[in-house]
């Protein structure tokens, strides 16, 4: 009456033996078991159920005086008992507890699973074990690490494991996106500033460099810093001390660096953007995570990866793949990686109805372009001809009037950002998230590359 007065489902069981089967049968979310019955007693049945699930909270029920029982039974797993005759208020109070309690363990526990399955690092591949065996060697050390590839291939995914296996997994990681930092703040992201050091700085801000002290910093996409900011990091790395702003105390900092880009530095050193002094001092261990491209064989395993991960994110039914389709996801190009592919995997459980994926259900563009993701065509003789005849540029086409490796993949992004904006109308904002790049990046390539909005007609 007091369970159903407060709105619980209540069952009843008149005896150990049918109480095990109710249990079995309506898995409730917690039980109240009295120790005196007929046939099986209590502690019988407490161990039993204890058998069957160990995280079911059971609370025993005692009659008078039989304190060593209760003792014992909360000893063989019983989260708590009550004495008789029961207390309303106790009853509701413990009950509340004990629910309260299991329904955190059990979010922890999927917490914990989702955080693993998050960072794990799924592949077998030849070209994925190379970067798995650096890993662990630069693990366990200080040593910086610069992860060099193309968008999405697991860059941060690795930093992350590099910093969960080394000495300092207790401490933080700090991470750091250099691109989207503004100028004129990365200073006081990175090394905090005092209250009042400069208009706006109204509050006391400890920079990035501090926040990972004992820990790791991760800086990501180093190869967009500005020439000021290369200056200031290069200090940081140099000295290992930040000062704030404002502020004239320069503070000891300990902080391993892993820096990462899906630049080429080299290059950009040539140019002139990229300082040669710190690309020497973030290049000690150099990681080069290779695109999937280069490690199909990969893909099948990533794909039911990804699969059960949405699944268990959605409470999706699990759906499986048909042959064809996996080959198809085998050898497409994946210009956005691995990224690229669990979006697509997302999309496709998410959004397939049946219980398997065929080849129709996957995006067309995949299916399409399924010929050309083998490299296969050898690249045409330069022509005279460029791509601003009338045809959509296709990357083949524009691929034969490519002379170098940079201006092959130049031409290619270009048709491909073309491409998309056309099959999305020239919508920015839907472009970038269909091709999941950030809105300021898609213009920043429309820039370079000079992409104007064709008019109909
Ligand atoms: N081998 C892998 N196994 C499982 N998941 C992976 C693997 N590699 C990458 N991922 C997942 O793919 C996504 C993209 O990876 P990540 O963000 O690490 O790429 P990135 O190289 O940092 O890309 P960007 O240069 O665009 O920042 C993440 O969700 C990551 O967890
Ligand atoms: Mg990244």
């Amino acid at each position: 009456m007091i369970l159903e007065y407060e709105d619980y489902q209540f069952l009843g069981a008149a005896s150990g033996q049918d109480g095990l089967a109710t249990v079995q049968r309506e898995r409730p979310d917690a039980v109240l078991l009295d120790i005196k019955m007929p046939g099986m007693d209590g502690m019988e049945v407490l161990r039993k159920l204890h058998a069957l699930d160990e995280t079911l909270p059971i609370i025993m029920i005692s009659g008078h005086g039989a304190t060593a029982t209760a003792v014992e039974a909360i000893k063989s797993g019983a989260v708590d008992f009550f004495d008789k005759p029961l207390s309303t208020e106790r009853v509701i109070v413990t009950l509340r507890n004990v629910l309260k309690q299991s329904e955190l363990v059990a979010e922890n526990r999927d917490l914990k699973i989702a955080m693993e399955s998050k960072y794990e690092i799924v592949g077998q591949s030849p070209a994925l074990r190379t970067v798995l065996e650096s890993v662990q060697r630069a693990s366990p050390t200080n040593a910086t690490v610069l992860l060099l590839g193309e968008s999405g291939v697991g860059k941060e995914l690795v930093a992350r494991t590099i910093h969960r296996n080394s000495p300092r997994a207790g401490q933080r990681f700090i991470q750091v996106n250099c691109a989207a930092i503004p100028e004129e703040l990365i200073e006081s992201e990175l090394f905090g500033h005092e209250k009042g050091s400069f208009t706006g700085a109204t509050e006391k801000q400890v920079g990035k460099f501090e926040q990972a002290d004992r820990g790791t910093i991760f800086l990501d996409e180093v190869g967009d810093m500005s020439q000021k900011t290369q200056a200031k990091v290069l200090r940081v790395l140099q000295e290992q001390e930040v000062e704030r702003l404002g502020s004239a105390r320069t503070i000891k900092v300990d902080v391993r660096v892993i820096a990462a880009t899906n630049k080429n530095l080299e290059e950009a050193i040539d140019r002139g953007e990229f300082r040669e002094d710190l690309y020497f001092r973030l290049n000690v261990i150099p990681i080069v995570v290779p695109p999937l491209r280069e490690r199909r064989d990969d893909i099948p395993r990533l794909v039911q990866h990804f699969a059960k991960r949405t699944t268990e994110e959605h409470n999706l039914k699990p759906k499986r793949f048909e042959p064809a389709a996996m080959d198809v996801l085998s050898r497409y190009r994946w210009r956005g990686n691995i990224r690229e592919l669990r979006n697509t995997i997302e999309r496709l459980m998410i959004m397939t109805p049946a219980d398997s994926v065929r080849v129709e259900d996957l995006p067309s563009d995949i299916r399409n372009t399924e010929s050309s993701a083998a490299p296969r065509t050898p690249v045409a003789a330069a022509s005279s001809e460029t791509a601003s005849t009338g045809a959509p540029p296709k990357a083949e086409a524009q691929a034969g009037a490519a002379g170098t490796l940079r201006e092959f993949k130049d031409a290619s992004e270009r048709a491909y950002l073309v491409q998309k904006l056309r099959e999305n109308n020239w919508n920015i904002s839907k472009t970038a998230e269909i091709i999941d790049t950030p809105r300021s990046n898609l213009y920043k390539k429309l820039e370079q590359y000079g992409i104007k909005q064709e008019v109909d007609g």
